[in-house]
């Protein structure tokens, strides 16, 4: 299993899930449960929806695999012209993987090519954000600024810089418009250090979800890509979790964090979590100078076996069918106020440092002393038992350490949202009872 607990390999006691309905999961002992991290962030349209397991069977009887090498297929072509309609600015052409990894992956190695048909093989270094998560190749491993991943892998590349976090801490002592000035200068001052013809790719989520749904200042991704624009860097904008409704838009880039990149990556919500499949939106623009007359007969040699498979590529139009049939953006849009504020309300527990929320994806922080700088073992246990008295409560939680990341199919309706809140508070009181008993 992913992040498999080495020491216990073979004796996982993680829960069989038998079969899913709406925001529901069951397990096999017969326990439903609300699926709070909305699986892993990809459950738009939640489980049992018979549109996605018709277009699934009746594409699989059609055509169930193409060669994308050779031929295509008409749910790809279709998808793919869908897709561009949503994406911001000029970001019309896009290109199918088999999840977020291979779309991220895929947009890196889209930029060596490109610099490599622009003459500028030097121009190669990649600037990512610390707490960023991008994904488990090699390459998007390396990418991700979460330390706690590294351990044990030879992740350093002398191609990745990592700058700061642009999570804004108040007791810091800088207003937030202050502090997102400093973010900018070490953005600048890093690609000076670098030297800025050496500069290919930031790349950046417009919130960094697995980081803790950090949320940045506002006006950060417009700041950041002009500075980008000014070196001829590529901005590559990894909407894997927040694209396809997660922010109340197909995609958040410009929408909600006012910023228009040269690349968008997606996946999960692209299906809502029934088939894999991901992808990328790249910018004409940049395509325009290594293709056509500026080619230089190059190849861009990258794809996969399943690139633009044509059920999962059906699978995604009924997702998106489902989504505008239902009104479900505008659901998000709606709700997001509502969600925000009753997860904003668990402040009171002593415990809570943090609460961060943005369209349906929200995060509480626990901490057992709210001064310390950092979580301790103790904080992750504590984010351990809520997860458990959450479990026997009948809701996932899935903590990431100590933060509890809310992140639940977006069909939930404003009376779920009320009892996912309700028993998250039950979970973390009980459990901050369990760690003062335990002392
Ligand atoms: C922002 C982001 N990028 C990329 C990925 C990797 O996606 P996948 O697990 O589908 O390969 C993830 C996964 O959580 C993600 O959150």
């Amino acid at each position: 299993m992913p992040a498999e607990e080495m020491a216990k390999l073979g004796q996982s006691q993680k829960p069989l899930l038998a079969y899913g309905d709406g925001i529901y999961v069951v397990d096999s002992e017969g326990r439903r449960l609300i699926d709070g991290p909305g699986g892993m962030w990809c459950t738009q349209i939640g489980y049992n929806r018979r549109e996605i397991a018709d277009a699934l069977a009746e594409q699989a009887l059609r055509l169930s695999y193409n060669s994308p090498w050779y031929t295509i297929n008409s749910p790809a072509s279709e998808l793919a012209e869908r897709v561009a309609k949503e994406t911001p600015g000029d970001l019309n052409r896009v290109f199918f993987t088999t999840g977020g990894s291979t779309a991220v992956d895929t947009a890196l190695r889209f930029s060596e090519y490109y610099n490599n048909v622009l003459g500028r093989p030097e121009k190669k270094q990649i600037i990512v954000r610390r707490e960023g998560y991008h994904g488990s190749t090699s390459l998007t491993a390396a990418c991700s600024g979460r330390a706690g991943n590294w351990p044990n892998f030879d992740i350093a590349s002398e191609r990745i810089t990592f700058i700061s976090s642009p999570r804004f801490r108040p007791a810091k002592g800088l207003s937030e418009a202050e502090f997102l000035d400093e973010l900018v200068q070490e953005f600048e001052q890093t690609i000076e250090r670098i030297g800025p013809e050496k500069v290919a790719v930031f790349l950046a989520e417009p919130l960094l979800a697995s980081g803790g749904v950090i949320i940045p200042p506002k006006g950060y991704h417009a700041r950041m890509k002009e500075v980008c624009e000014r070196h001829d860097i590529i901005y590559v904008s990894d909407e894997v979790v927040t694209g396809f409704g997660r922010c109340g838009e197909w995609f958040a880039s410009e929408a909600v964090f006012g910023v228009v990149p040269d690349i968008i990556t997606f996946a999960k919500g692209v299906t809502s979590g029934y088939v894999p499949l991901g992808g990328l939106a790249i910018s004409e623009q940049l395509l325009a100078r290594v293709s056509g007359a500026n080619a230089k007969g190059g190849f861009f040699t990258n794809g996969y076996t399943y690139s633009g498979h044509p059920v999962s590529c059906a699978a995604a139009i009924a997702n998106m069918d489902v989504i505008e049939k239902d009104g479900i953006l505008d659901h998000v849009r709606e709700l997001a106020p509502y969600f925000a504020e009753r997860l904003i309300e668990l402040k009171t527990l002593p415990c809570v440092v943090d609460v961060r929320a943005s369209g349906l994806v929200g995060c509480v922080e626990c901490m057992l002393d709210p001064d310390a700088d950092e979580p301790t073992a103790l904080d992750k246990r504590l984010g351990s038992l809520i997860d458990k008295h959450c479990f026997e409560l009948g809701l996932i939680v899935r903590p990431l350490g100590n933060m509890c990341v809310m992140s639940p199919p977006l069909v939930i309706t404003r009376e779920e949202v009320d009892t996912m809140v309700d028993i998250l508070r039950q979970g973390i009181v009980l459990a901050t009872e369990d760690m003062r008993t335990s002392g």
